[in-house]
């Protein structure tokens, strides 16, 4: 007949086989504390069947309460291990989520980067300067003199229509082009002289895809001895293909400036479109990139430079479209947007 030994050791087997069961089966750590409560607690299950002891038959006491004892520590060691592998699972989970490769090179702080614009200017300085030319600046803001009359367009001059200018109420004007440059280069300097000027310049343009008011060229020139047109297309040429970095297909148009004679248009095959026509190109395949001619004679004589003795060339190059052909810019506006997504990418 079973005695109450027999029924303690029952119900102690009993309840150390559903709290194991619920050991095992806990969802996450917060299960764990009710069992624990429950099973090892003050008034747990446990203490209760221990409360019970008295009734056992002396000699079974010392048993009982070795497996008791034996229980207590197994479930203690069974609830410690449960608990440390969630904390190992949420480690690892932690890894995976905040794992770092610390040998990815470190990003860096990000740097800004040259205008296209003045990476063109930076190139084309640096080609001219190896061959002897002197790097000129002069003001945006020119006198009349400057910008017209000393190039040889007087004030009833047609050819002052063909830029339109924004005049000062001073009577001064926003330069149209770099050419009062040359001017002051032949007045400061004196033959023989080879110099370039990059700078910016505004003309009063309806602004479109290859229109601006604000743009930027580089002037050249050269004043020496039997210069000569072939001088002209050869420095031409050099530039040209030190810009794109290979031969560009150009053409020499007759052109009309009023301080060069003859004069020329210099155009390059657009290389936006590849000749097919676009809008840079006004659907033309060619983009007008260099006027330029040899320097004329009264420009010259009213930089009191002796024509008889000494002549020239010059060119003015549009360093804008030149941005915009090498980098296949469609639309000049870009250029002066201060758009970080554009500027980014260069
Ligand atoms: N100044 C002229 C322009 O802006 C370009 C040019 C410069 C032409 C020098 C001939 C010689 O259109």
């Amino acid at each position: 007949m079973p005695g109450p030994t027999l029924s303690l050791e029952a119900a102690l087997n009993d309840m150390e086989a559903r709290a194991r069961a619920r050991i095992e089966a806990a969802g996450g750590p917060e299960e764990l504390e009710p069992v624990r409560v429950e099973v090892l607690g003050r008034k747990g299950a446990l203490a209760q069947i221990s409360r019970q002891m008295g009734q056992l038959a002396p000699e079974e006491r010392g048993r009982i309460g070795k497996l008791l004892n034996a229980v207590k520590e197994g479930l203690e060691a069974a609830l410690e291990a449960r608990k440390a592998s969630f904390d190992e699972q949420a480690l690892a989970a932690r890894l995976d989520a905040e794992w770092v490769d610390l040998t990815l090179p470190a990003p860096g702080p990000r740097s800004g980067s040259l205008h296209p614009i003045t990476q063109i200017q930076t190139e084309i300085e640096d080609l001219f300067t190896s061959m002897g030319f002197a790097v000129l600046g002069g003001p945006e803001v020119e006198t009349e003199y400057h910008n017209f009359d000393a190039l040889n367009i007087p004030a009833d001059h047609p050819a002052r229509d063909m830029q339109d200018t924004f005049w000062l109420t001073d009577g001064n004007l926003l330069r149209t082009h770099t050419s009062p440059v040359q001017v002051r280069g032949m007045q400061r300097l004196g033959p023989p002289l080879r110099m370039i000027a990059p700078g910016r310049l505004f003309r009063n343009e309806e602004v479109d895809a290859s229109h601006e008011h604000t743009f930027y060229q580089v002037e050249g020139m050269i004043v020496d001895r039997e210069v000569s047109v072939a001088h002209l297309i050869y420095f031409m040429k050099s530039l040209l293909s030190h810009v794109f970095r290979r031969e560009v297909t150009v053409r020499l148009r007759p052109g009309y400036f009023p301080f060069v004679e003859p004069g020329f248009e210099l155009d390059i095959h657009c290389l936006i479109c590849g000749g097919s026509g676009c809008p840079v190109c006004k659907q033309s395949g060619w983009v007008e990139q260099v006027g330029c001619g040899l320097v004329h004679p009264n420009v010259l004589r009213m930089s009191r430079i002796d024509p008889e003795e000494w002549n020239g060339f010059a060119f003015g190059l549009g360093l804008t479209r030149l941005a915009m052909m090498r980098y296949g810019i469609d639309d000049i506006r870009l250029l002066q947007s201060g758009d970080l997504r554009f500027l980014k990418q260069f």
